[in-house]
């Protein structure tokens, strides 16, 4: 690719208002086979602010048929049309502009756009693919009230969907038929959607706060119909709780969720037509796992509290994505907690952050949660964006406390309802609310880069002052070297020997004091801060960031008996999990240093007693029972190699399992497989112990293991058991049992896509040497193909992401073949590649190993790449 055909990046400072907007958009949408047509007729008026006349319409990969201002057409003089630009001269007042243009939405693969997956036509218009159906200003902050017109064979689509309500309908000659929606709604062209095909509909009603009914239609193909009802249960629980919790009520007649197996994300907030990846919306016992059903009823909640935090006030640019995404996820995480266990949500939060978002931060491709800048936005919905971004709103939250951060929400819906909107905007209703100050607080947005506390203690046995001493620093990234101190709030508590002690900081009034004084939030604004606590009566254990207050690497020199002591004591039981994480931490330290891995008498103790503690969650038991994943270790042992770490790592869980077998085989027999599936927090909990200690056991090799793997995979009846017995069976196994057992998985479940993800996934993460072979025999199987994106996840995202063992193979034949995944499908489904290629970006983190890792990335840049596999590729070798 020569210099002037560079993909070019654009800036966050460069924003000006768009120069007309566009007050009604009225589409015509006329699908007939590999030849869809677009009449789009925009009334235009210029915006005053800018009064500029030239107007510059977005497009890409449009065959333009007409043009007409005002009903004249216009002549080849009158426009030009270059580079996914239209531009026209001389639009100084309002006026209606037509363009008639041809689409083929079967050779879509990239799933952006208007596409067809099996049966039908869908739409996926974020962030930029409302471009790829019709001439347009493809911006959120232009927004427009739509009506939409569709046609197509009354036999191939029967249903004809778009926002709104259905206003008009009828059948029309040679077998067709239309449909034409109203949405009252002004909206940015992101959230437009229309869905055209065989689908079957699953009914239901919801009332809301002021007694309007709203109905709510999930679309599926047939033989899916049995596996709405999960779904279907948690929007109205959804819609209840944003009710109760923000006092955000439904605003349409109708509510719209259409399953589509071929999406390159989870799923999509579209103005009353929300359209899902199957993986997030059906959902069924037999079918799905609890981590699935789980999955399902987030991303439902996400998409619906989007009508509120998204589609009602909206974005006014893409660098503000995170206004809308980050405060989503806050909101359907903490819907999450309500409907099932707190604690276990907040632990599985964590683990992602720590494990994978941190590793963005620290890597390449860093960026702030509001970047400054970016070449293609799709590269930007990130973890950072998304769950960083929640992680700004919940400190917000907690800074403020519960009832200003209400009235913050509050204000900022009321002040912004139809607006699109910035992250500042956000911050400033806060701020109004509250009377604080968060100019600080704001530089979590333009900062990028995990903040590291550095925290020491002193105790004072004359004085019975206990000190911490903390201090915050930012390791460099792309954007910055340097870093202002953040506003960081840490949650803490101090430990003595009856529970947590009062706390008094030596500056405070007696009259300042909480009613429940055991916990405190301090907040650090500088780099360095001591805070002093005065009436110690005996030297504590600090309880620090409790509830993970803040997304920051928290390094405190805990003893092993310490961290027990937190293991067992803490009264914050998201701080027992953690510690018993930072215990994990310390056995592999002690193991790399020693060059053997002997287990500390103490930890295996503390974790026996907790497994025969009756009180402790299941759940949290199975989490407290994990070793931290290999990526969060090579964030610890950055020096270490990483299948060093990874051996290491899986000696250590075979001795736990080893030392813990007795206890281990108490929760694999405990448990009755014969109940009836529930999803209750408390069943899933008790599966989660259960099949956790089955794969322990299978680790080590243990013969109940051996025996009880098959009996579970046999007799489940539910497929988190059966697979567990499945996993189990793979690490225990003899080759022949194992090959002999998941060619029986296939044959009971060749028909459910999603299933047979599984199957695939399973296998690409074998620890075994001819993993990779399989995996890539596994890519001419009659269940896979490149089209679509939960295949390829499943296999080559799986690989590459959840198999340190092969992924990182010394000859380098795993980035070899992820290489050639990316490569192509660079031009096929570039968002797709885009993402494949991440695990390479972290070359630099491996050593001798990442030259090859790098040399890989270099033979991608030789391709001809799309912009989304340029932009992550470059930054990545920069
Ligand atoms: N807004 C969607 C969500 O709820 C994600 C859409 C992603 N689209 C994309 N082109 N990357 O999170
Ligand atoms: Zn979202």
């Amino acid at each position: 690719m020569n210099a002037i055909q560079q993909p070019s990046a654009i800036y966050l400072a460069d924003y000006r208002e768009p120069t007309h907007w566009i007050d009604e958009t009225h589409l015509d949408v006329v699908i007939f086979p590999d030849q869809t047509r677009v009449t789009a007729r925009l009334k235009i008026t210029p915006n005053a602010a800018r009064a500029v006349s030239e107007l510059v319409l977005d497009g890409e990969g449009l065959q333009t048929q007409a043009i007409y201002w005002n009903d004249a057409r216009l002549t080849q003089d009158d426009f030009d049309e270059c580079d996914g630009k239209l531009r026209l001269k001389q639009i100084n007042e309002s006026g209606w502009l037509t363009t008639e243009v041809i689409i083929c939405p079967e050779s879509n693969t990239a799933l952006e756009g208007l596409y067809r997956s099996r049966t039908m036509y869908c739409t996926q218009c974020e962030a930029e693919g409302f471009r790829k159906i019709t001439w347009y200003l493809d911006r959120p902050d232009v927004m427009s009230v739509f009506t939409t017109r569709l046609e197509a064979d009354q036999s191939l689509c029967p249903v004809l969907l778009s926002n709104g309500n259905l206003v008009a309908s009828g059948s029309l000659p040679n077998g067709r038929h239309f449909a034409t929606w109203h949405d009252p709604h002004k909206k940015p062209s992101y959230l437009f959607a229309l869905v055209a095909g065989q689908l079957s509909c699953v009914k239901d009603q919801f009332v809301t706060a002021s007694n309007r009914s709203v109905a709510i239609e999930v679309y599926v193909e047939p033989k899916d119909l049995d596996k709405c009802s999960h779904a279907i249960d948690s929007l109205k629980r959804a819609m209840r709780w944003d009710e109760q919790n923000y006092g955000r009520e439904y605003d349409l007649d109708i509510y719209m969720i259409v399953a589509v197996d071929d999406f390159n994300m989870g799923a999509m907030e579209n103005k009353g037509l929300n359209i899902f990846n199957t993986s997030c919306v059906l959902a069924s016992a037999a079918t799905t796992t609890d981590i699935g059903f789980q999955r399902v009823e987030a991303v439902v909640a996400h998409e619906y509290f989007h009508n509120w935090s998204g589609n009602r006030v909206t974005c006014r640019d893409w660098f503000q994505l995170s206004l809308k995404e980050g405060f989503t996820v806050y909101r359907d995480a903490e819907f999450s907690a309500d409907m099932n266990s707190s604690t276990v949500k907040r632990i599985e939060d964590v683990n992602l952050l720590r494990t994978a978002q941190f590793a963005e931060d620290a890597g390449p491709l860093a960026h702030p949660v509001r970047p400054a800048s970016f070449i293609e936005i799709s590269n930007f919905y990130t973890l950072t964006v998304y769950e960083k971004g929640a992680e700004l709103v919940r400190m917000l939250a907690t800074l403020l406390g519960p009832e200003y951060f209400r009235k913050g929400t509050d204000l900022y819906f009321e002040r912004h309802d139809g607006e699109a909107v910035t992250c500042d905007d956000f911050v400033a209703s806060m701020e109004a609310v509250s009377s604080r100050d968060l100019s600080q607080f704001k530089r979590w947005y333009s900062q990028a880069g995990t903040p590291e506390l550095i925290v020491s203690s002193q105790y004072s046995e004359a004085y019975k002052t206990f000190r911490l001493t903390i201090e915050q620093r930012c390791p460099p990234t792309p954007e910055a070297a340097e870093k202002a101190p953040f506003h960081i709030p840490i949650r803490v508590s101090l430990l003595g020997a009856a529970g947590a002690l009062p706390l008094k900081l030596a500056n405070q009034a007696v009259g300042d004091l909480p009613e429940d004084n055991t916990e405190m939030i301090l907040e650090l604004t500088k780099s360095e801060q001591t805070f002093e606590f005065a009436g110690v009566h005996e030297r504590p254990v600090p309880s620090l960031l409790r509830g993970f207050s803040a997304p920051v690497n928290l390094r405190y020199a805990y003893s092993e008996t310490e961290l027990i002591t937190l293991l067992m004591q803490d009264t914050d039981l998201f701080n027992r999990w953690s510690a018993s994480q930072e215990l994990g931490v310390l056995a592999v330290s002690n193991a790399i240093k020693a060059g053997t891995c002997e287990l500390s008498g103490d930890w295996v103790n503390a974790l026996q007693a907790n497994l025969q503690r009756d009180d402790l969650d299941p759940a949290v038991m199975a989490y407290m029972l994990q070793i931290p994943s290999v990526n969060y270790l090579h964030d610890r042992f950055p020096e270490t190699d990483i299948l060093t770490l990874h051996q290491t790592r899986q000696d250590l869980v075979r001795r736990l399992a080893l030392s813990l077998a007795d206890a281990l085989r108490e929760k694999v027999l405990a448990y009755d497989m014969r109940q009836p599936y529930e999803v209750s927090a408390a069943a899933v909990a008790v599966r989660s112990l259960s099949n956790t200690a089955l794969l322990l056991l299978a680790e080590a090799k243990d013969p109940l293991a051996l025996r009880e793997s098959i009996t579970r995979f046999k007799h489940a009846n539910n497929m988190t058991d059966q697979l567990a017995g499945l996993r189990a069976i793979a690490r225990c196994q003899s080759d022949n049992v194992v090959k002999e057992h998941l060619a029986a998985f296939y044959s009971q479940w060749k028909d459910e896509a999603l299933v047979v993800n599984q199957w695939l996934s399973l296998q690409a993460t074998r620890d075994e040497a001819d993993t990779l072979v399989a995996v890539q025999s596994l890519t001419s199987h009659p269940c896979f193909s490149w089209n679509n994106p939960n295949k390829v996840r499943a296999l080559a995202g799986a690989f590459a992401n959840q198999n340190p063992g092969q992924f990182h193979r010394d000859d380098g034949a795993g980035y070899e073949w992820l290489a050639n995944v990316v490569l192509k499908l660079n031009q096929a489904n570039p968002q797709l590649a885009a993402r494949l290629v991440t695990p390479l970006t972290q070359w630099r983190k491996h050593g001798q190993r990442g030259q090859l890792m790098f040399s890989q990335l270099q033979r991608i840049q030789g391709a001809t790449l799309s912009k989304d596999v340029f932009e992550v590729v470059n930054k990545a070798l920069t």
